[in-house]
């Protein structure tokens, strides 16, 4: 691993998102988001679990970026709540909540770290849900004020800006199959959301374009390398399908400016209305691309009806979200985006795993299955990038263990584990994998890297 070269300016990160770590839900004037009522909704998340304390980062930013300074970590991934910036969804700014992250980003600045800021990772205020969500595209202009109004704090300090998180999952899983918040089920509200969302990430770009002009922008999706289980037409065509659905109905319109037309035609009369001037807003030029990727999909037709059914190959390996582990389909996956989208940068904003961590009676956890994860991960990013793919930068995911949406707080992902009871801090022996292959990466010799 010593030998793996990546530049010297190659960005080692970790992750978070506000709701799933933040806590103090009810603080200092923040309004109710979408996860508030979901998280309240019978049936909707294990064990009932909220993100109402979660890991109280809220009030113990300090120690975790001085955490983050002893993993030597060089960046960190965060998003702002909505809903503390402005509590009503639109109008009223609510200062308090801008000067949390006011203080967070320069506790950063001052530990070294630079600050990567998501705008958007899943809390919706309540009340803009209350008005119809992202389905309908008055949400585009009260996002609008949420980044001015973040860009216009945050703008003189904070250089990288990533607009929306996932819009596929915020898409689907929040109006699609409802799984998360706020847990509506309709394709034609799923794919209204995704134009919204998207559009929204357009408005956004120029807000950032205009506010901080030195700034790189742009969005993270959650793309997948998809593969057909055979040769066969049948399978190749299912894993198409796939493919559109998750990466190219994202990807063409970012990139290409038009939605897929297979995928159009899959749709049928479910595809919103695009209007004129969407897709100019929606392609604007952008600096980044960030990619979540944590498996692969690998697809084979169903016999009977062809439609695409995700195979589990018995000799892989799971992690306890029962997702395979798959290092090669990054690697793959950062070269297809490189060579049929040419993002001028690519970051790999999230990836990592969840195992069934044990604190045990000298309080360590030793987590070897998640230092290999990462490991093997970070060798795919070596390769994709031996093959010429643009990277810049690793965030692993997370930080710490979270509130993992519809699992509450029983995944951990974190390279930090967290002790709920006592919210107590951990690093588990990941993060002090992580944090001397970042010192090794720093003292290695220029020659040596690429
Ligand atoms: C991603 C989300 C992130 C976390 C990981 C496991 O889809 O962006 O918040 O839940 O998955």
């Amino acid at each position: 691993m010593r030998d793996i070269p990546f530049h010297q300016d190659f960005v080692w990160g970790a992750a978070t998102a506000s709701y799933q770590i933040e806590g103090a839900a009810r603080e200092d004037g923040r309004g109710e988001s979408v996860w508030d009522r979901f998280c309240r909704t019978p049936g909707k998340v294990r064990n009932g679990d909220t993100g109402d304390i979660a890991c109280d980062h809220y009030h113990r930013y300090r120690d975790d970026i001085e955490l983050m300074r002893e993993l030597n970590l060089k960046a960190y991934r965060f998003s702002v709540a909505w809903p503390r910036v402005l509590p009503e969804g639109r109008g009223r700014i609510n200062e308090k909540g801008l000067d949390f992250y006011d203080r967070l980003v320069d506790c950063l600045l001052e530990a070294g770290i630079e600050p990567y800021a998501t705008l958007y990772h899943w809390d919706l205020p309540q009340v803009l849900e209350d008005e119809g969500g992202w389905p309908v595209r008055g949400t585009i202009d009260a996002f609008a004020e949420f980044s001015e109004a973040v860009a216009r704090r945050l703008g003189d300090r904070v250089r990288h800006w990533i607009t929306h998180n996932e819009p596929w999952c915020a898409a689907w899983l929040g109006y699609g199959l409802g799984e998360h918040a706020p847990g509506r089920r309709s394709r034609r509200d799923a794919l209204a959301a995704c134009h919204n969302l998207l559009l929204s990430h357009g408005r956004a770009v120029e807000i950032l374009r205009a506010e901080c002009p030195e700034a790189e922008v742009g969005i993270t999706l959650n793309p997948e390398q998809v593969y057909a289980a055979s040769d066969s037409p049948a399978d190749a065509a299912a894993a198409r399908s796939v493919d559109g659905f998750k990466n190219r109905w994202f990807l063409d319109p970012l990139f290409h400016g038009t939605y897929p037309s297979d995928m159009i035609e899959e749709f049928g009369e479910d595809v919103p209305t695009v209007l004129d001037g969407d897709m100019d807003l929606i392609s604007a030029p952008i600096d980044l691309l960030g990619v979540n990727t944590y498996s692969r999909a690998l697809i084979e037709a169903d016999p009977e009806t062809g439609r695409p059914i995700h195979v589990r190959p018995m000799a892989s390996l799971y992690t306890h979200m029962g997702w395979e582990v798959y290092p090669d389909g990054l690697e793959d996956l950062l070269v297809r985006l490189h060579e049929d989208y040419g993002p001028k940068q690519l970051y790999v904003t999230e990836n990592g795993s969840s195992y069934t961590d044990v604190l045990t009676h000298d309080r360590k956890v030793l987590d070897p299955e998640r230092t290999e994860y990462l490991q093997a991960h970070i060798e795919a990013c070596a390769r994709a990038m031996a093959r010429g793919a643009p990277l810049s930068g690793y965030f692993a995911w997370s930080l710490l263990d979270n509130f993992e949406w519809a699992f509450g707080y029983q995944m951990r992902f974190g390279i930090v584990y967290v002790d709920y009871p006592s919210l107590e801090r951990i690093p588990k022996a990941s993060a002090r994998w992580y944090a001397s292959f970042i010192q090794a990466q720093s003292e290695m010799p220029a020659s040596r890297t690429a």
